[in-house]
């Protein structure tokens, strides 16, 4: 076990965890930060997407050495009041079933909103392609994203 200071949501904490740890099992079990899911935990479905210095990435695919001195964000930090133009959005369309893949969905379309700010349909398909959602939320997805760019 190693000492490793993370700067998470803005704040900065210090973890004992193996170097190999996965990002993941540090957000959720040390931190206490459960908005982040485990799904498939080998990179395929987008559950545990976070943002590392801005970039969506899936946490479950990153060891905890790897990020030290980064930047994280987890959807609960990315916004201080739960207001986000996408968290607003996804409540006006109803977005979730579940609920369970939808913390993923929005930080990885928060990326896309970030660098592009009225994306197309289509941009809009292609940045969330590799976030499943089993209740096949998919059109309310790309509703609230659209409404997002629209309102934000
Ligand atoms: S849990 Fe990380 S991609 Fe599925
Ligand atoms: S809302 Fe159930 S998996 Fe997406």
């Amino acid at each position: 076990m190693v000492a490793i200071a993370l700067t998470i949501n803005g704040k900065a904490a210090s973890v004992e965890a193996e170097p190999d740890t996965p990002l993941l099992w540090v957000v959720r079990e040390h931190l206490k930060l459960t908005g982040t899911k485990f799904g498939c935990g080998s990179g395929l479905c987008g559950a545990c997407t976070v943002h590392i210095d801005g970039k969506a990435m899936r946490s479950c695919q990153i060891a905890v050495s790897k990020v030290a001195g980064k930047k994280i964000t987890t959807i609960e930090g990315l916004s201080p009041t739960g207001t986000h133009a996408l968290q607003k959005a996804w409540i006006a369309e109803q977005v979730p079933q579940c609920g369970y893949c939808q913390s993923g969905q929005i930080m990885q379309a928060a990326t896309l909103l970030s660098t592009n700010k009225k994306p197309t349909r289509e941009q809009i398909v292609a940045h969330m392609d590799g976030n499943i959602c089993r209740c096949g939320t998919y059109p309310r997805i790309v509703r609230a994203i659209q409404r997002a760019a629209r309102e934000a």
